[in-house]
């Protein structure tokens, strides 16, 4: 059955090969979701070798863990080690079909990798942002062909979570929006249409939710217990520990647009604002075992 708002699938473009910049740990996901399931070589980009192999490192790693569990042979394992290459150029995208952008953040430096993409790429790439929050027209504005882009937003753990936000910007076409959806199920994706707006539908519900029991802690509660407060509702995962796997610097980013879009509805916590500005990857853990220096600093904060 077609998703509501999908486009005729016929209209969809064929996806050989895919590009994705960044090489992160999103970026990474995205690489091996890229290579097993659609079997096409995927080039990562990156600004530094280090970063490059780092990436590419964490996909063979996923590929032994499958093995392991033999989830994949022997050959499909070698096979999709091959297919997942680093360059440290964009060019070796020039022939990519579709290529995924998950680096940092701020809407100039997003701009900035599309139009250097789009410098190599043929007119008819598909340009997909895996932002959580910016605004996807707003990408597009300023490119020779923003009819292309298109929002692909991802939940984390990739490997394991079947949703897929798609996203229609004010210019994006639909042979672009067919080869999103069509790229969607062949990743085995449960893909939803929503509007170009301020994080979109998942993160708005998903913030109010986190500003809320990040809040109670603002305000006194202890960690530990406003952490644990819901676990008979059986929640995969606790808050923190969820707050842990986005990044806490994800979250407070999409806090601070949701924060600029509607001032009245959702708050930006002082303290995780502190803590992600501190520069601590793992502040904010339910027993802060990850980074003592963070309970140093939270304290310091004032909370
Ligand atoms: N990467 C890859 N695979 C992972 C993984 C990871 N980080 N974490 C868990 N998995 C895999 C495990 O290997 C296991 O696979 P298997 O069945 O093949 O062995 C499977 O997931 C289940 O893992 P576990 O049995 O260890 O643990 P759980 O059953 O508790 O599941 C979970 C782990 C899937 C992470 C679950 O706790 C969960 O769904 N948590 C909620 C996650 C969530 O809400 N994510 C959305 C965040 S919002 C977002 O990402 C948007 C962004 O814009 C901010």
């Amino acid at each position: 059955k077609r998703p509501a708002g999908a486009p005729d699938k016929a209209l969809a473009r064929k996806v050989t090969k895919v590009g994705v910049v960044g090489a992160g740990l999103m970026a990474s996901q995205l690489a091996l979701l890229f290579a097993r399931r659609l079997e096409v070589p995927v080039v990562l980009t990156d600004l530094d070798q280090a970063r490059l192999d780092k990436g590419v490192g964490y996909v063979h790693a996923e590929v032994d863990k499958l093995l392991g569990k033999r989830r994949i042979t022997g050959d499909q394992a070698n096979r999709l080690k091959g297919l997942v290459t680093g360059s440290l150029t964009k060019d070796a995208f020039a022939d990519a079909d579709f290529v995924i952008e998950a680096v940092f953040e701020d809407l100039a430096v997003k701009k900035q990798v599309f139009a250097e993409v789009e410098a190599v790429v043929s007119p008819e790439c598909v340009l997909a942002t895996n932002t959580s929050s910016l605004s996807i027209s707003a990408m597009a504005a300023g490119l020779r062909h923003p009819e292309r882009v298109v929002g692909f937003h991802f939940f984390n753990p990739v490997a394991v979570l079947p949703l897929l936000e798609i996203v229609r910007a004010d210019r994006t076409d639909d042979a672009s929006l067919a080869t999103a959806f069509a790229v969607g199920k062949a990743l085995r994706k449960s893909s939803v249409l929503v509007k170009d707006a301020p994080a979109f539908v998942v993160n708005r519900l998903l913030t109010r939710f986190m500003g809320e029991v990040i809040g109670a802690v603002d305000e006194g509660t202890p960690i530990e217990v406003a952490d644990h407060a819901l676990d008979e509702l059986g929640l995969p995962m606790t808050p923190f520990t969820l707050l842990q796997l986005v990044g806490p610097a994800v979250a407070l980013h999409v806090a601070e647009t949701l924060h600029e879009a509607f001032p009245g509805r959702y708050g930006v916590s002082a303290n995780l604002a502190t803590l992600v500005k501190a520069g601590k990857p793992g502040v904010y853990a339910p027993d802060f075992s990850i980074d003592p220096e963070a309970r140093q600093i939270f304290e310091a904060s004032g909370a």
